[in-house]
């Protein structure tokens, strides 16, 4: 199956009702690839209500949802009231998330399997620590942390693209450092190898891995063109519209070449 790069934004706790004109440059922005990658943007839950007649349609993603369908859990936000507001992609399992909320692979893995669930498309964040890096066990943390954050429906969300893998390593986000070529195209890599190996061939082939972590439109060139990049999932540089139609360019360009 062929593999669409992905890129999409992620603005975490940034954005107010006059931010929402960065939304409306980038749709402008992607409309003339539209036909050869996918771009989304995650705005804060605040807007998402007002973004949604901005976006072109499918470029409306989510941050975060919570495993059940409704209740009496304040504060949070179901998979199905994501999809009302309309938006079609979420986030689950973003390091911050997992640091600052303290979720666990388990409660990613019941947050993926609720969006699939509400016809929303996921994006799982894996990623390791500096320390972990250093001791040479990343790819082996990673790997754990996938397996033990895939919901049940994966393979077939895997093989019909509805669930990305989005690759960030936890001291490459906000802080300016990209992880290298290298190490970006082992990763991915391996973590293809780990689906076609747990889900069969076609999963393996068919899995869009994003990485994660300082892209820029300056590194998202050599970072996409890798083969086992499928696109990215970008925080920083998606506030800004100028900044994040630098990358959607560098993919359009890609993608061109690469598929
Ligand atoms: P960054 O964030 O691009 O600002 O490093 C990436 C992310 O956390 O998704």
């Amino acid at each position: 199956m062929k593999r669409r790069l992905l890129i999409a934004g992620n603005w975490k706790m940034n954005g107010l009702s006059s931010d929402l004109v960065e939304i409306d440059a980038m749709a402008l922005a992607a409309a003339p690839f539209a036909d050869h990658i996918d771009v989304v943007v995650c705005p804060p839950a605040t807007l998402l209500m007002a973004a949604a007649p901005r976006c072109a349609v499918g470029m409306l993603g989510a941050q975060d949802c919570h495993h059940a369908e409704k209740g009496a859990f304040t504060g949070a936000i179901s998979a199905p009231q994501l999809r009302d507001a309309g938006v079609r992609h979420v986030i689950v399992g973003h390091s911050e998330r997992r640091q600052y909320c303290g979720e666990t692979d388990a409660m990613v893995a019941a947050k993926a399997a609720a969006a699939l669930g509400a016809g929303l498309s996921v994006m799982l964040c894996v990623g390791e620590t500096l320390p972990v890096r250093d001791a040479g066990m990343a790819e082996a943390f990673v790997l754990d942390q996938l397996a033990a954050s895939l919901p049940d429906a994966a393979a077939m969300a895997i093989t019909d693209q509805t669930l990305a893998v989005a690759y960030e390593p936890r001291w490459a986000i906000g802080t300016g450092r990209t992880a290298s070529t290298d190490d970006v195209a082992a990763m991915h890599q391996a973590i293809r190898r780990f689906i076609a190996d747990r889900f069969g061939a076609p999963a393996g082939e068919a899995l869009r891995i994003l990485y994660g972590g300082s892209v820029t439109g300056e590194t998202a060139p050599s970072l996409l063109a890798l083969d086992d990049v499928d696109g990215a999932l970008v925080g920083g540089a998606s506030l800004l519209a100028t900044s994040f139609a630098a990358i959607i360019a560098a993919a359009a360009k890609v993608a061109a070449v690469k598929r």
